[in-house]
């Protein structure tokens, strides 16, 4: 059965880009807003058409489109939340108690909301094993995450021994949900959550460059001279040729593909630059 506070999801689509929502929205269940080039998804936990009109009554250029109504689950990977264990960490809801998992220490508290990063993708757990495995050979100090989502690599990265990660995403939604996880974990001196987008944060200095971002951000990333800057790089998101191309990019600018992590066709490759030396 599904634990938690999420059942069904009630997606409105709306013609427009509305940056701020009525506060007494989150009591009619309102759960945040996924921005789309010119479009907004309004996402509800119920039946909330009449809320969303009544909104629109005095944003009239707005046009409001479909209803979309689907279970949570199928938003997250197919999977209801739970918690589950990747490596030394076990990753669980926040309403799951910590005593029966593992010492408190090993136990991240993550609650993904509407945004990306729930843990149970393929393109998120092949990146969580390249970086357990990276970080258990190399003292990381600082690492850039770029398309955070739920903040779940960030916090990873931290709960792994990285010192300070700077974590972007051009979602305020992911923004909000990854600082509530960083906050729910104690981790507010390690990590920094920033609205922005990847294509302008590459170059934020880091030893350690995470990216699990669409294909297309992802090749542009791995084209710029900025991704020299980096000692490791793990990069995720990539499908069969993708990952071909990628590489042969990397493999231009003399970066080193390390190893490959892959799982139901995603692939996250582990990347060198031998021209600076490791942390
Ligand atoms: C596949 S999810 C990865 C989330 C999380 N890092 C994980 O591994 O599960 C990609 C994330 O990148 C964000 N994103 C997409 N394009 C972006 C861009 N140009 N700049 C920054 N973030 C972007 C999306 O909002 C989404 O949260």
């Amino acid at each position: 059965m599904t634990k938690g506070p999420y059942r069904q999801l009630h997606i409105y689509e709306l013609r427009g880009r509305p940056r701020r929502f009525p506060p007494d929205w989150t009591s009619k269940g309102f759960l945040g807003c996924w921005y789309e080039e010119d479009y907004a998804f309004l996402f509800f936990s119920r039946e909330a058409r009449g809320v969303v009109e009544a909104f629109l009554k005095s944003h009239p250029s707005w046009g409001l489109g479909a209803e979309i109504v689907l279970p949570y689950e199928d938003w997250e990977a197919g999977c209801p939340l739970r918690p589950y264990q990747i490596g030394s960490l076990w990753i669980a809801p926040p309403w799951e108690p910590a005593r029966p998992l593992a010492p408190l220490s090993q136990v991240l508290f993550l609650d993904p909301g509407i945004s990306f990063g729930s843990g149970f993708h393929a393109s998120t757990r092949t990146a969580l094993l390249l970086l357990e495995a990276l970080l258990r050979r190399v003292r990381i100090r600082r690492a850039l995450d770029l398309g955070t989502g739920s903040g779940i690599l960030a916090l990873a990265a931290a709960a792994w021994g990285a010192e300070g990660v700077l974590a972007v995403d051009v979602q305020p939604v992911a923004v909000s949900t990854a600082r509530a996880n960083v906050r729910r974990n104690r981790l507010e001196d390690r990590i920094l959550v920033r609205l922005g987008d990847a294509r302008q944060c590459l170059g934020e200095p880091a030893h350690l460059l995470l990216a699990n971002l669409p294909y297309e951000i992802l090749s542009d990333l791995c084209a710029r001279p900025e991704i020299l800057g980096y000692p490791w790089m793990i990069l995720s998101g990539m499908v069969g040729r993708q990952a071909d191309c990628i590489e042969e990019s990397l493999q231009g600018q003399d970066l080193r593909v390390e190893g490959r992590q892959a799982e139901g066709g995603w692939i996250a490759m582990l990347v060198r630059n031998p021209h600076i030396p490791s942390p």
